[in-house]
């Protein structure tokens, strides 16, 4: 099956779509997808793991996306306390910018996703201005822990929204220097290739 594009009026969370659409494809031929702070799970079409788990603190919006997918496995809890979850592919994505998480969480919550990914599993995430003191020892968590990192800076066009939106963004992802500008405050990484677990 074609993985859908999400679509968004935003043209900075247009981009992310875009993003996770081509990377996603580091899902493909593995066991389990875990998606930490799933919320509706509308990211789990990108998933191509035979499983697929997401995981989010807030439970009515968890039972809702359960009754929506019912082959889903749901846990209900914050992610900072489900490192002992274990997957291949996790994707974290807006949810360290969520109201309902604490910044400065945003390392403990990094180190459990880090743990949750088994030896060669990739990790997708991303996050905001606010978590941004904290890149740094992020950085420094995830160098060891995979055999690639990559780190995107994104944002341009944030607050924005403009049915153009998804044209805007096609430009920002073939030309990274369209990325900058006002609202350049969101950085998007993915790691592969985990080492040990
Ligand atoms: C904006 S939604 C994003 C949902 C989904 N990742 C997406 O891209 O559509 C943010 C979600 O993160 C969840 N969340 C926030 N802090 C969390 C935490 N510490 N642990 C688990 N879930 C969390 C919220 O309950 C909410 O459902």
């Amino acid at each position: 099956m074609p993985r859908r594009l999400r679509l968004s009026l935003k043209p900075a969370k247009q981009l992310l779509w875009f993003f996770l659409w081509w990377d996603m494809r580091l899902s493909r031929a593995k066991e389990i997808g875990i998606d930490a702070g799933c919320g509706r799970m509308e990211n789990k079409h990108l998933f191509r793991t035979e499983r697929y788990v997401g995981i989010d603190v807030d439970t009515e919006r968890l039972a809702e996306a359960h009754r929506q997918h019912p082959d889903a496995q749901v846990i209900n809890g914050p992610i900072e306390d489900a490192g002992d979850v274990v997957g291949d592919m996790v994707l974290c994505v807006q949810v360290m910018h969520n109201r309902f998480f604490k910044v400065e969480n945003t390392l403990a919550a990094v180190s459990a996703l880090v743990k949750m990914v088994r030896p060669n599993g990739a990790l997708i995430f991303n996050f905001g201005r606010p978590s941004f003191p904290y890149e740094a020892q992020v950085d420094a968590l995830l160098a060891p822990a995979f055999t690639s990192v990559k780190k995107r800076k994104y944002g341009a066009l944030s607050a924005n929204q403009t049915v153009f939106a998804p044209l805007l963004a096609l430009a920002m992802f073939v030309i990274p220097a369209l990325r900058k500008g006002r609202g350049f405050h969101k950085t998007y990484y993915v790691c592969r290739g985990r080492i040990g677990g």
